[in-house]
Parts: C-alpha cells; sequence; structure tokens
C-alpha cells in the first residue's frame, strides 16, 4: 500500500540544515491502522506532509497503492492525492471564506462524487456539527473547526487517511466521541490510517504505534 525507501529530508533555514529523514524505510499493508508519536520537532508532520505529496523529498522514494511519486508531475501528484489521501492538519486547513458544509463539499465536488451536500450533511451530523452548517472557520471553536476537518478529510473515501493529532484541540469527551466516529467509519470502509498523536490512548486504537525518533520510525 505505502512503501518509503532510503527517503530524506531537510530544510534550510538560512544557513542552518535542519537535518529530519537521512534514510527513512517504511512499510504499510492496506487496511492498516498505526499511529505515531514523537517529540515535539522531532519531524511527525514533515512525514505526514511527504506521504501526501505536499511537500518534495530530497532523495529517496515513495509509492502509495503503487504508484511513485517520483514518476509524476506536480499536477499529477495534486490530482492523485485528492483522488486516494483524506487529510486532517494540525491546524485545520479550512478555507476561510467557505462554510462549515461547503468546506467539507469542497473534496466531494473536485473528486466529482455524486450528492456532495448529502454526504457532507451526514458526517457533519455524525461529529455532532449539523448546528453548525452554516458557519464559517472564524465563527467555530477550536474543536469544532477540527471536527470539520475530520468530515472533510472522509467525504471521498479516500484509501488513506492521514491524521496529524485530530483530536488534540478537543476536551477528552469530544475527542473521543471524534475518535470513535473516525474509526467507525474508517473500519467500514476499510480505510488505512496514520495517525500522529501525543496521547497514548488514541495510539491504543491503532494496531501498532511507531515512535519517531533521530529521523527513524521504531516499532513501540
Ligand atoms: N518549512 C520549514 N522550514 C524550516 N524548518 C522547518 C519547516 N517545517 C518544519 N521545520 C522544522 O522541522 C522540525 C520538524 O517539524 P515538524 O513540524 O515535522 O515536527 P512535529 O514532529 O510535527 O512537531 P509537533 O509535535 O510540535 O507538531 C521542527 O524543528 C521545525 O522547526
Ligand atoms: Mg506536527
Amino acid at each position: 500500500m505505502l512503501e518509503l525507501k532510503s527517503l530524506k529530508k531537510s530544510y534550510v533555514q538560512g544557513k542552518e540544515t535542519i537535518e529530519i529523514f537521512e534514510d527513512l524505510n517504511f512499510t504499510l499493508e492496506e487496511g492498516q491502522r498505526v499511529a505515531i508519536m514523537g517529540k515535539s520537532g522531532s519531524g511527525k508532520s514533515t512525514f505526514l506532509s511527504l506521504v501526501s505529496g505536499i511537500i518534495k523529498a530530497d532523495g529517496g522514494s515513495i509509492s502509495l497503492k503503487g504508484v511513485s511519486y517520483n514518476d509524476l508531475e506536480e499536477s499529477e501528484i495534486n490530482d492523485f492525492r485528492a483522488t486516494n489521501i483524506g487529510f486532517v492538519f494540525q491546524n485545520f486547513h479550512l478555507v476561510s471564506y467557505l462554510n462549515a458544509l461547503e468546506n467539507v463539499m469542497l473534496p466531494a465536488k473536485v473528486c466529482n462524487i455524486s450528492k456532495p451536500k448529502e454526504k457532507a450533511i451526514e458526517l457533519l451530523t455524525s461529529v455532532g456539527l449539523s448546528h453548525r452548517l452554516d458557519h464559517l472557520p472564524s465563527q467555530l471553536s477550536g474543536g469544532e473547526k477540527q471536527r470539520v476537518a475530520i468530515a472533510r478529510a472522509l467525504i471521498h473515501n479516500p484509501k488513506i487517511i492521514l491524521a496529524d493529532e485530530p483530536s488534540g484541540n478537543l476536551d477528552e469527551e469530544t475527542g473521543n466521541a471524534v475518535m470513535d466516529k473516525l474509526f467507525e467509519l474508517i473500519k467500514k470502509n476499510g480505510t488505512t490510517l496514520i495517525l500522529v498523536t501525543h496521547s497514548k490512548d488514541v495510539a491504543k486504537r491503532c494496531e501498532k504505534t511507531y515512535e519517531l525518533v533521530l529521523g527513524n520510525l521504531n516499532q513501540c
């Protein structure tokens, strides 16, 4: 399903080069659900951005569903991502001028999914936001924005969901309810999941947990 070989990534900031991955190898089977933990700044969000093709590696290869990103032009990667990947960003990335319902409908429209409005309303209802459909992101609380982001990641039935601390902004009760819903939906659809979290309880919901240390993913 997902294979990373000898992946390299560093950031250049002024005169400093920040090495994140020097030789990362990782594989994931279809339908597996894994958690990734690790200290702040260890490179977890960078890892998800690489897997989604949002940022480019400096070396090595990533292939998802047998498609190597090295063989794709940028526009092809964007299309591939829109069809196959659902992303829940650490800082939501909701479109500020679209309301909750329109934000959730966006991937469905890009992928030409039928009945986007009905599906978006169903998903927003399932995360407890049926009363906030017409709110803009600036009119939603942090936890509500996070739930909109989760609904948006699920609407086009992606093969894989990449979630960056999806319950990090929620109180425990809401966080558990949103995680219950996320896991219910991905189990029903057989969706593969990579979940970045700082919570051991959230990680326990996954089949495997890895810790990102010094550019390596070590199974816990
Ligand atoms: N675009 C960038 N340019 C320069 N440095 C960056 C950039 N993005 C991230 N970094 C640095 O790379 C390191 C890894 O960042 P990343 O966001 O992947 O960490 P993280 O493990 O997700 O942390 P957190 O748990 O705090 O979200 C950090 O030290 C960060 O400052
Ligand atoms: Mg992060």
